[in-house]
């Protein structure tokens, strides 16, 4: 039968523990479409996807995959009749070859024995008709997380897979790493596949996918084609409401002049920091701009005291620092909101509470004794100040969604009160609404005079928060840009030319 979608699911429904967080939700995917599944965080998205490949039972409902009624018991199962998924931690292995991991399990063997040069040679064939061209008998763990997802979708290409679903695949790659994924998501397109595609950066949506679901609360919102959607439409019917503060906000330019905080002289470390300087002034945002690998986050490590410098000064309020451990950071008054959330953020089976008074167990803790009352006291009030969307400050973290995790990430930072606060991509994985209310906390603390370095690679979030900021191109500054200097143009030319274009609309 000639059935037009490759996935039919019709009301699902699931609970975890007597809540309810899918309610006969209905969805749909065209062949050969690339259709994106939104809403705001904890909406449902990752848990229907899970019902779908296996990895979650469900309550009620049906899916027809191919036309056929499909019960999967496992995310193995789901591969073998065509699913692929891509997840945003690599699920391959890292000390196999590429070639290795894209033919596991499917090895071409000659007389018995495995082919090894026909294994390569295919390899490289199918990642050079995706644009890809690298050496394939390199372990897959020496290339970057945007390579290693090529890897992943080269091998659904070869399992022959009818839909391959990225759930946020593109939120730790850059600018330059989402046009070729991008490339590669049109090439599978034309050969008939269809993407599931998720991600909560808008430009990519509208870019990339022909139709959209909208989920809220766990209840199916609709069904549209992206094209007959603004930008503000789409919000609005992911939050329920009007989106005329979130999207479009104008910005307002500060000039802080208070004193300067830190200052950061000539910091050398390896081959990644070659010469960084930086100063911030008491309750000023700066941002930190640049391609992966342009030594964002290494200069960050380095000042924090989690990696050792080779050379250079690191001064707070006029003196002298040098932080052997990031514990010395903290009691200095420093805090770190990590980009990585899974290896330096969450501890899974603690619960939110405990998640967020981790680093600051002093403040709810007295001779050594945890006050629990205290500890949830301030959980419960950063639940509420930046809409953690949870049952409570009981329970465990692992149990929330992604974006729901990253917040209590940065509510334990917040919580400390620090003087300087550096956050790396503090709203990775975090909804519109939910980025505007983080986005608004950051500013209000900066205006209590806190100190704020923000490192994203979201232009839009460098332009509207920032008071300055600082582009880093292979570790190196390449040049700094002050308020109405702060746009898009601007930051793209730094990082591509390491210089600033002149004339055209850039006038006085
Ligand atoms: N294993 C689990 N146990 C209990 N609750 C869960 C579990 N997995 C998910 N939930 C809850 O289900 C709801 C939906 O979560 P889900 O991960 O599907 O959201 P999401 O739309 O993917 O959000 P995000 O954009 O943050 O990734 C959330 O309230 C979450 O806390
Ligand atoms: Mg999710």
């Amino acid at each position: 039968m000639g059935n037009e979608y490759i996935l039919e699911m019709s009301g699902i429904s699931k609970s975890f523990s007597s809540v309810k967080v899918l309610h006969e939700v209905d969805f749909r995917i065209k062949r050969g479409e690339v259709h994106a599944l939104m809403g705001e965080n904890g909406a449902g998205k990752s848990t229907l996807i899970k019902i779908l490949t296996g990895i979650y039972s469900r309550d009620g409902g049906t899916i027809l995959f191919d036309g056929e009624e499909i019960h999967l018991s496992n995310a193995l199962e789901s591969q073998k009749i065509g699913i692929s998924t891509i997840y945003q931690e690599i699920s391959l292995v890292g000390q196999l070859s590429v070639a290795e991991n894209i033919y596991i399990g499917r090895e071409i063997k000659r007389h018995g024995v495995i082919d090894w040069r026909a294994i390569n040679q295919k390899s490289k064939e199918l990642l050079e008709s995706l644009g890809l061209d690298i050496d394939v008998t390199k372990p897959l763990n020496s290339y970057g997380t945007a390579i290693q997802q090529m890897a992943a979708i080269a091998r659904s290409v070869l399992i022959e897979a009818k839909l391959v679903i990225m759930d946020e695949a593109t939120s730790s790659l850059d600018d330059d790493e989402v046009k070729v994924l991008f490339d590669i998501i049109r090439k599978l397109k034309a050969k008939g596949i269809a993407v599931l595609f998720i991600s909560h950066r808008l430009p990519e949506i509208f870019e990339i996918t022909d139709r959209v679901t909208v989920l809220k609360d766990g209840y199916l919102v609709g069904e549209y084609r992206t094209a007959d959607l603004t930008r503000k439409e789409l919000v609005s019917k992911m939050i329920g409401h009007d989106a005329e503060n979130i999207v479009g906000a104008e910005r307002k330019y500060r000039d802080v002049e208070s004193e300067e905080y830190l200052r950061v002289q000539d910091i050398r470390s390896g081959i990644k920091l070659r010469g960084i300087d930086l100063t911030i002034r008491r309750g000023e945002i700066v941002g930190l701009a640049g391609l992966l690998g342009a030594g964002r986050t290494e200069f960050a490590r380095v000042i924090f005291g989690i990696d050792r410098k080779d050379r250079g000064e690191i001064w707070i309020d006029g003196k002298p620092v040098e932080f052997k451990l990031p514990a010395y950071a903290i009691e200095h008054g420093l805090a770190f909101c990590s980009e990585d959330r899974k290896v330096e953020g969450i501890i899974p089976n603690l619960t939110i509470a405990e998640n967020i008074s981790i680093a600051n167990m002093k403040k709810v803790s007295r001779f050594g004794v945890i006050n629990q009352a205290k500890q949830r006291a301030v959980a419960e009030e950063y639940i509420k100040k930046i809409r953690i969307r949870t049952t409570g400050t009981e329970q465990k973290i692992k149990n929330l969604s992604g974006g729901n995790q990253q917040k209590v990430i940065l509510a334990r930072w917040l919580s400390m009160k620090p003087d300087f606060i550096i956050l790396d991509e503090p709203t990775r994985g975090i909804d519109v609404g939910a980025k505007k209310e983080i986005e608004d906390l950051i500013r209000k603390i900066s205006g209590q005079g806190i100190s704020v370095l923000l490192i994203s690679s979201e232009f839009e979030e460098l332009i509207r928060n920032c008071d300055r900021v600082e582009v880093l191109r292979d570790g190196k500054n390449a040049g700094s840009l002050v308020g109405e200097q702060i746009t898009e143009n601007n930051i793209m030319s730094l990082i591509a030319n390491g210089k600033v274009e002149t004339g055209g609309e850039q006038s006085a």
